[in-house]
């Protein structure tokens, strides 16, 4: 069986591939927190289930307001939307570029986005160390483009500080182009909030947020977009207005009035992804690259792994990684894995000093 998707996190085609219920499966292929989501948020949204009769605000006000003052901006800067995937959609239908700019490999919906939205893209391939190409990105750059950057960077991990997007912002402002910066995950890296490009927002430079991830309601969908204000009025007026559902809305309240979880998280995961580093970096032939967020990206060439050979042995005990091969720079011995709970990272570091031991 072969298993080659877009996206990690497609535990319904397991359930059709394997038989089994996703009770049993245990999924490394989306990068979700293991701990979530919190007792909070499962109250609110039992809470919210009175509401389900309503209409949601289409200006979603109250999520806005308890969002911008968690960031620290203004209300009229922010925008919420089913999902950071709606978010990257919205910027790039308001903001209408010549071309879109993505790096290679990144995030597959960057370049499906662009594609509904009928624009170009262009791809630059990031260097082996996956730093980000600066100079190449900003020799490509020309007047009305977007470049979209992703930090933590998915797949590999690797957090750009604020200070080396700096050049690339600057480019942006003198090439009248923009810059769309992906924090999806940013949540879960220590000091993540004091190295976001949000105090930076100008007209040329939009930031997107995700809740799906830290607060692990993948399926119930919440993002936020944050823009000029001029910006955020333009996808106001141009977007269906309801795509923020009542759940969702009284999710993201309490995820937003949580003050201790996201913290609680990022004391677990420093250890957790120590264990699983440690357990990479003993197998011999197995490359695991420096990550800030909740997965890592794992290269087993040199070990003679074959991920999608190795996917099928692992289908029979219920474990899902994500096959790097669809990315395209990846060739087939590398694989992305979210960190999980203790006992299930165990379950899966064991399979593979199995595998590379056959
Ligand atoms: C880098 C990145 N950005 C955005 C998203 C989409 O997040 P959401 O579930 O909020 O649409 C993902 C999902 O995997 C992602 O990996």
């Amino acid at each position: 069986m072969r298993f080659n998707f877009m996206h990690g996190g497609r535990l319904v085609d397991y359930e059709f591939a394997t038989g089994r219920s996703r009770e049993e499966l245990i999924d490394f292929s989306a990068n979700l927190n293991p701990l979530a989501p919190p007792e909070s948020v499962h109250k609110a949204i039992a809470r919210s289930l009175r509401r389900v009769q309503e209409y949601p605000d289409p200006l979603s006000r109250r999520l806005r307001t308890a969002f911008s003052t968690h960031v620290g901006t203004s209300y009229e800067e922010v925008f919420a939307a089913n999902g950071a995937s709606e978010v990257i959609d919205l910027f790039l239908r308001a903001l209408q570029p010549k071309r879109v700019l993505v790096l290679e490999p990144s995030f597959s919906e960057y370049a499906h986005a662009a594609k509904r939205s009928h624009l170009a893209t262009v791809s630059i391939a990031m260097p082996a160390d996956f730093s980000l190409p600066s100079t190449e990105m900003i020799e490509q750059l020309q007047k009305g483009d977007v470049i979209i950057l992703n930090t933590p960077h998915n797949p590999s991990g690797r957090f750009y500080s604020r200070s080396e997007l700096a050049i690339i912002y600057e480019a942006v402002r003198e090439k009248d182009a923009y810059a769309l910066i992906d924090e999806a995950f940013i949540d879960f890296v220590d000091e993540g909030e004091q190295q976001s490009s949000i105090p930076l927002i100008n007209e040329h430079l939009m930031v997107v947020r995700s809740f799906t991830k830290m607060y692990g309601i993948a399926g119930l969908r919440l993002g936020f977009g944050i823009g000029s204000k001029k910006m955020v009025e333009m996808v106001q007026g141009m977007r269906d207005g309801w795509s923020v559902n009542v759940v969702a809305e009284e999710a993201g309240l309490a995820a937003l009035h949580d003050y201790t979880f996201a913290a609680q998280t990022r004391d677990w995961l420093r250890e957790e992804r120590v264990y699983c580093m440690d357990r990479l970096q003993a197998m011999n032939g197995v490359t695991v690259y420096p990550s800030a967020a909740n997965f890592l990206l794992v290269n087993g060439i040199a070990a003679g792994l074959n991920v999608s050979k190795w996917q099928e042995r692992l289908l029979a005990l219920g474990l899902f990684v994500r096959n790097c091969d669809s990315y395209g720079t990846f060739s087939s011995g590398v694989f992305r894995m979210a960190i999980l709970l203790r006992r299930q990272n165990e379950q899966l570091l064991d399979a593979l000093a199995l595998e590379l031991g056959r």
